[in-house]
């Protein structure tokens, strides 16, 4: 079968810093979100108390480096408090207008552009949902940045009012960890790191700890793809991103990831190979099969116990005849390296060796993509739901979101019954 397929995945690496006009559908989106920045809260106001980014209290979901500097898709940051108000500083190394995502408890995403040095009021009394937890109680306020090139540096966390102080919240027992490039990361989704699959799967879950260690460009093989220095061989073993901020910090000796001070992930899903397979890299087709086993060994090697899931690589669709069909990137080398962890075996619906399969053909349709050849919002949320009824049907994890938004600006429908 013949078939004319896009240039498969296209990234933009090099990101213009100065904030550019969106287009969603040929039309300008909406990006004036409120100003949260007020002015530099002073150790010296009695009334504020102030916790350095290094308190017990302050939980940081994904890699985060020793400075508190965020990388990766959709880092997070957690906690409780007890206060009237809560504001967070943000260090000399917090990207310019980095859009964060904000949550009081269960509250609906909230979304504000933070910067470097600044100090942003989070929460008062005045904030939705903020009086429906009985006086004196608990609030938690979870913190997302939504773009994977940019980051937050956290410098601290004030508050002011009521107890005036943070508690402690435990970490979820589940974890799961997602390798990938720019389709996992959510580049060209409404919300980037938050609206993909990604996200949609492992924040939908509900109760669950999650990295999303995904980059654009990035390939599988140690090899120059998309101006990326490094494949996720080298990189996902380390602390930072192949970002240009995180080449400006530690040039070509980033941190390693301390996995031991970390829990494993009980699971771990690889969506890899994309841009491997595309003649801008043209990683060969005996290098991509040994990348492979080897992240799936050094994975193995840090977390024994872990279940890891490998995605086939939809790689978009083409025309074939007057209709159209989906094309399959390094489709028989990752059912080999499947197969070398399964005695030959393809385990793809679970429950013998410790690497699966996940046939991704017929989840989405060609109208699934985007123009910039990455999944629209719509597909995401297909690639999400599919692996979460996955996930419950080979290793019984339920789903436990029950209620409070996952993907946030997904609320369109027709309010018209009869026309
Ligand atoms: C946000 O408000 C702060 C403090 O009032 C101000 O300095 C800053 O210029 C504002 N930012 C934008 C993008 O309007
Ligand atoms: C932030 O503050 C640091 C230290 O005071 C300074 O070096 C840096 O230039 C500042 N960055 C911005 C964007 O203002
Ligand atoms: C806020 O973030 C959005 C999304 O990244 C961006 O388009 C917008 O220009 C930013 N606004 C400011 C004031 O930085
Ligand atoms: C919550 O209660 C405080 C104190 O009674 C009040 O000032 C504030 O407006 C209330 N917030 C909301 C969102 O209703
Ligand atoms: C990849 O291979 C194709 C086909 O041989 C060739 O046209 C292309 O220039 C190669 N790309 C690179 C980056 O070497
Ligand atoms: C991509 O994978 C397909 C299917 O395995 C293969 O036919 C094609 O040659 C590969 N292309 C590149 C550039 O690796
Ligand atoms: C993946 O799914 C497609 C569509 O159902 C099917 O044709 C193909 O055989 C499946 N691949 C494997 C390896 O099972």
């Amino acid at each position: 079968m013949k078939m004319k397929l896009p240039s498969a995945v296209i990234s933009a690496l090099y990101l213009s810093l100065t904030s550019a006009t969106i287009y969603q559908n040929q039309q300008i989106r909406e990006t004036n979100y409120p100003n949260t920045t007020v002015a530099s809260i002073s150790k010296h106001d009695s009334t504020w108390r102030t916790y350095a980014p290094n308190a017990h209290e302050l939980s940081y979901k994904g890699r985060w480096d020793s400075k508190y500097i965020s990388w990766w898709s959709a880092p997070g940051l957690k906690f409780g408090f007890q206060a009237d108000q809560v504001a967070i500083s943000f260090g000399q190394y917090t990207s310019p207008g980095v859009l964060i995502a904000y949550r009081l408890d269960g509250q609906d995403w909230q979304l504000t552009n933070v910067t470097a040095n600044s100090t942003n009021l989070l929460v008062t009394t005045e904030s939705e949902g903020y009086n429906l937890t009985s006086a004196g109680g608990t609030q938690t306020l979870e913190v997302r940045v939504t773009n994977w090139a940019y980051g937050v540096q956290i410098a601290g966390v004030h508050v002011n009012g009521g107890a005036h102080k943070l508690v402690k919240i435990p970490s979820y027992t589940r974890t799961i960890e997602l390798i990938g490039d720019s389709l996992s990361a959510g580049q060209y989704a409404t919300l980037e790191g938050i609206s993909s699959y990604a996200w949609g799967l492992m924040y939908g879950l509900g109760n669950v700890e999650f990295s999303i260690t995904a980059y654009p460009g990035i390939c599988l093989h140690d090899s120059k793809c998309y101006g990326n220095l490094r494949g996720q061989t080298y990189q996902w073993l380390k602390v930072s991103d192949t970002s240009d901020r995180a080449i400006q910090i530690y040039g070509d000796d980033p941190p390693d990831w301390d996995f031991r001070a970390h829990p494993a992930a009980d699971i771990t899903i690889i969506n890899i190979g994309t841009n491997d397979n595309n003649t801008a890299n043209n990683v060969t087709s005996a290098e991509f099969t040994t990348s492979y086993i080897q992240l799936i060994d050094d994975i193995h090697a840090r977390w024994p116990h872990t279940q890891i899931v490998v995605l086939s690589l939809w790689s978009g669709f083409g025309r074939v005849g007057n209709t159209w069909a989906q094309g399959a990137g390094f489709l028989d080398e990752t059912q080999k390296v499947v197969r070398h962890f399964n005695g030959g075996g393809l385990n793809q619906y679970g429950r013998q060796g410790f690497v699966h399969y996940f046939n991704t053909t017929g989840i989405l349709q060609h109208n699934d993509i985007g123009p910039e050849y990455h999944p629209t919002d719509f597909g995401h949320v297909k690639l999400a739901s599919h692996l979460m009824q996955y996930l419950k049907l080979t290793f019984g994890w339920e789903l436990e979101q029950t209620g409070p938004e996952v993907q946030h600006e997904t609320l369109y429908w027709n309010d018209v019954s009869g026309y």
